[in-house]
């Protein structure tokens, strides 16, 4: 089934808008989004960042929407990295509060759609306002059957192999696991994914085209999509862009066609 939406280029000087035909049959299964972009969207409006990172986190609502229309099962959104503590502690404590604002506004929303809302990451670090909110969405949903929504929260890449090791060490100490098992498989069961595929799709709005600590042991053969648009602008019409880029890649996984 072939569903066509109508798509405006982002060139500048061009209003036409381009006929985009997204393949229901390949929506990737599992999207993951870095939500940059926030502060540079608020600067250039001479907002304080927190308005970009509020701005942000309404621009989400669309995107989760749009992606469990579609009929994509995982989607996982960068939120906070295990880096962003680095900022100043009212943007962090800014950034905290409108978790817990979205979770409470967004959950009746999400939950009707059958949305799941998960998290990665090591929320014991966060206020506990945000990880008791974190863990009632997770249980009140947990027994739903769409989309997982997956917030990357205190999450980094590196942190999470980590904790991989850290895992499987004492899983071998208390014989839970024998070391001669150890594979590809194997860790990945120790990694915050869990049970999930690995994202096909890692889309980067902004304008930087780098992965920040994102995903790193899953995005081994993730397909990459950037794009300048800011993130408090990024609209279902960019997200039907990078489905429509996406499908029209040739994934080889290292072998040949
Ligand atoms: C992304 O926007 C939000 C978080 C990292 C929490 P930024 O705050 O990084 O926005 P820029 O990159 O400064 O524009
Ligand atoms: C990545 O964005 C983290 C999130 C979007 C949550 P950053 O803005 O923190 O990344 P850098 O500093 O540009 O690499
Ligand atoms: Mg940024």
């Amino acid at each position: 089934m072939l569903s066509f939406f109508k798509v405006k280029k982002n060139n500048e000087n061009n209003d036409e808008n381009d006929k985009i035909e997204i393949d229901m049959n390949n929506i990737p299964k599992h999207i993951a989004i870095i939500m940059d972009g926030n502060g540079r969207w608020a600067r250039e409006r001479n907002l304080p960042r927190t308005m970009g990172h509020k701005a942000g986190v309404e621009a989400i609502r669309e995107i989760v929407k749009e992606a469990s229309t579609l009929g994509v099962k995982y989607l996982t959104l960068y939120a906070f990295s295990t880096e962003n503590w680095k900022r100043p502690s009212d943007e962090v404590g800014a950034l905290m509060n409108l978790l817990v604002q979205y979770l409470k506004k967004e959950f009746k929303e999400l939950n009707n759609n059958n949305v799941i809302i998960k998290h990665i990451g090591d929320i014991s670090k966060l206020p506990s306002a945000c990880q008791k909110e974190l863990i009632d969405a997770y249980n009140n949903t947990k027994n739903n059957t769409g989309l997982t929504l997956n917030l990357a929260l205190n999450y980094g890449g590196r942190n999470e192999i980590v904790r991989a090791f850290n895992l499987i060490y004492e899983d071998i100490k208390s014989h839970k696991l024998s070391e001669e098992c150890i594979d590809e498989t194997v860790i990945s069961k120790y990694m915050y994914t869990s049970n999930m595929p690995d994202p096909d799709l890692i889309i980067r709005p902004s304008g930087e085209q780098r992965l920040s600590n994102f995903l790193l042991w899953q995005c081994a053969y993730s397909e990459f999509w950037y794009s300048n648009i800011k993130w408090p602008d990024f609209g279902k019409k960019d997200l039907h862009k990078a489905i429509y880029d996406y499908q029209n890649r040739d994934r080889r996984f290292g072998g040949v066609k």
